[in-house]
């Protein structure tokens, strides 16, 4: 494939910031991309670039080495990006501008073989395409809600088919919605995001609306590393050490449905995440997020390790599609659960369905029903749905 011309713009994210759309051509075919952009950041994430910095490598530096070269594979394109930015974290030309290229590229891949893109996403990572549970983010607290409730997701999973686990939610959603008034403003990733002054009460709420929806359980995503100051971490107005917070959790465990919990400690704390795995022994997920930033490298270790038992894969973490599967792969063969997941300040763009429903990954978090760009990714995924049932 011969690439013939690249543009990127600017486009508004959920939270009103700019960020990339790239739209690429190849003969007849063009494909768009655009990148969301997360609040609670890993510090090993691959490095974001100002947006208008991020758009002038593109409309640049990326187009000049592109416009006119041949590829025959996406992976191709990926290695070419990757040595071109020539740092180990795409500082150079960003992971945001290298990443629209990226998507928008595999998106081209896929319509030259005239496949779907998630069956794409399948023949690249050699992965059997299925579907993801929904993790539908319900409450919002943590940076994505001025902290007004201490963790950061509070999400229903739901296990049913996704045609009919998306109703569920949305009557979930609704029934929360009458529990905490129709006062109750929305949070970054579209879910209610209420003050409450314990930390039971968000729980105690879910585990009403667990009985009345049976196909559901609770999980969270902590992002402890937002609430770790000097060696403590802050719980509305209280510091608790890491063995306090150990036990906090196995509380909420034996009281509440909860099935899996995301970033339980700082980033840092590799020795926490290992004893704390190995004493749940199974019985909820631990989810590396902030802990393992989609990075391969951080994962193995991880994995090696048994410091958790899932690992979320965020394509913007890593900045190319062809470390993303790498990451998966990675997960997968060890045995562990991959959960894909948006970010914080999304995009109209459904890239991240496809890659879940083609990886086959284990869950899918794209945040709450209050907000359309989330709504219409998990619509997507029954279009996705339906669409494997007729090729
Ligand atoms: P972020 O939040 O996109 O702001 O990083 C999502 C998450 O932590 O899972
Ligand atoms: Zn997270």
């Amino acid at each position: 494939m011969k690439i013939e011309s690249i543009t990127a713009r600017s486009i508004p994210d959920t939270r009103g910031r700019l960020t990339i759309e790239t739209t690429l051509a190849a003969g007849d075919l063009s494909a768009s991309a655009s990148v969301p952009s997360g609040k609670s950041t890993g510090e090993h994430e691959a490095v974001e670039l100002d947006t208008v910095q991020a758009i002038e490598n593109v409309n640049g530096e990326i187009a000049k080495a592109l416009i006119g070269r041949e590829f025959s594979s996406p992976d191709e394109l990926d290695m070419f990006l990757i040595e071109l930015d020539g740092t180990p974290n795409k500082s150079r030309l960003g992971a945001n501008a290298i990443l629209s290229v990226s998507i928008a590229v595999q998106r081209l891949f896929a319509l030259q073989e005239n496949i779907p893109l998630w069956k794409a996403v399948a023949k690249r990572a050699g992965t059997t395409p299925s579907a993801p549970k929904l993790f539908v983010n319900v409450m919002n607290g943590g940076v994505h809600a001025g902290f007004k409730l201490p963790f950061q997701e509070y999400m229903l999973v739901v296990s049913s088919k996704t045609s009919d686990a998306l109703p569920i939610a949305q009557k979930a959603f609704a029934k929360l919605g009458e529990i905490l008034g129709p006062d109750t403003p929305m949070g970054d990733e579209g879910g209610y995001a209420p003050t409450f002054d314990t930390l039971e009460k968000p729980f105690e709420i879910l585990a009403e609306i667990v009985k009345e929806f049976p196909d559901t359980k609770i999980a969270i995503d902590v992002a402890a590393s937002q609430l770790y100051i000097d060696d403590k971490y802050n719980i509305l107005g209280k510091a608790y050490s890491t063995d306090e917070l150990a036990h906090v959790y196995a509380n909420l465990v034996g009281h509440f449905p909860i099935c899996s919990i995301e970033d339980p400690f700082d980033e840092n704390a590799k020795n926490d995440f290992i004893h704390f795995t190995s004493a749940v022994n199974g019985r909820v997920l631990v989810v590396g997020d902030d802990f393992t930033c989609t990075n391969p490298r951080l994962i193995d270790e991880a994995v090696k390790n048994n410091a958790v038992t899932a690992v979320l894969i965020k394509p913007n973490q890593i900045g190319t599609v062809m470390e993303a599967i790498e990451a998966v792969q990675k997960t997968q063969s060890a045995g562990f659960k991959v959960i894909a997941s948006h970010r914080s300040g999304e995009t109209a763009d459904t890239f991240i369905v496809d890659f879940a429903y083609g990886v086959g990954a284990y869950g899918i978090k794209s945040g709450g029903l209050g907000q359309k760009e989330r709504l219409e990714k998990y619509e997507r995924l029954i279009a996705i749905e339906r669409e494997a049932e007729t090729v």
